[in-house]
């Protein structure tokens, strides 16, 4: 079931992503070789809690980290650990916030130092596809439209989008119908309605869009080792069109 969102009901959600983008963008400026991906995920912790804020995902169906922290061929769910961060490297930061009874939830992919003409291709594909995806995002139009301006922007540029993973409505649940695949054909799929808030979620890999979830039962990787990217926005359908909720400047 898809619930609607009054327009005081998507200040609140505002609210809760604007803290999800702030902190997002203090991760990002701390990203650089040597730093661990636990840093990074102690100290978007300790943000959110200064801020009166719960990491929307630790706890979340047994995860045991605030930050989401995926490194080159992981694709989502990497978990943070002692893991060194090195030159060449990107990692994917997904962020969410319970606050006040509702969600935040987004997620950018950023370069450590210099990295391959590949890895920032398909990093700027992938944010790219997510901004095109946001465009569609319009009453009257379908939920197609938008997986379909996903597929087509990535596809376009010779990578896949992965199939295994979806975005999803967002409000008082993290988790919310309806489910948003990144590939998909205009004009199908439900109705999108003013009130609707959805986390748009493109995962893109540079080769296969085949993944699997190692034994840690959450990281996701591409099967052939190659390069992934995710970018994330939650975003309110409007009189006046879309709303980017976590505009990160
Ligand atoms: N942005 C991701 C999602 O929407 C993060 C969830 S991680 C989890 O699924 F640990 F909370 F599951
Ligand atoms: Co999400």
């Amino acid at each position: 079931m898809v619930v609607l969102k009054s327009p005081e009901e998507i200040e609140k959600i505002r609210k809760s992503n604007i803290f999800v983008a702030d902190i997002l963008n203090e991760i990002r400026g701390m990203i650089r070789p040597g730093i661990t991906t636990a840093e990074l995920d102690r100290h978007s912790e300790k943000l959110a809690l200064k801020e009166g804020a719960k990491p929307a995902f630790k706890g979340y169906m047994g995860y045991p980290f605030s930050l989401c922290t995926s490194v080159n061929s992981e694709v989502v769910h990497g978990m943070p650990s002692d893991r060194v961060l090195q030159a060449g490297d990107i990692i994917s930061l997904d962020f969410g916030i319970y606050y006040k009874g509702y969600y935040g939830d987004a997620a950018i992919t950023v370069p450590v130092g210099e990295v391959s003409d590949t890895a920032v291709k398909l990093s700027s594909t992938t944010e790219e596809a997510l901004y095109n995806g946001i465009e569609e995002a319009r009453a009257g139009n379908r939920l197609g439209d938008i997986s379909a301006a996903v597929q087509e922007h990535v596809e376009a540029a010779g990578f896949s989008v992965v199939r295994d993973f979806v975005g999803h409505g967002i409000g008082k649940s993290l988790h919310e119908d309806p489910q948003i695949p990144n590939f998909g054909v205009r004009g199908r799929g439900i109705e999108l309605k003013v009130g609707m808030v959805l986390a748009i979620e493109p995962m893109v890999n540079e080769g296969t869009y085949k993944v699997k979830v190692l034994s840690d039962g959450w990281t996701a990787v591409t099967t052939d080792g190659k390069l992934s990217a995710h970018f994330e926005h939650s975003v309110a359908i409007t009189e006046d069109g879309p709303v980017i909720l976590s505009k990160i400047d």
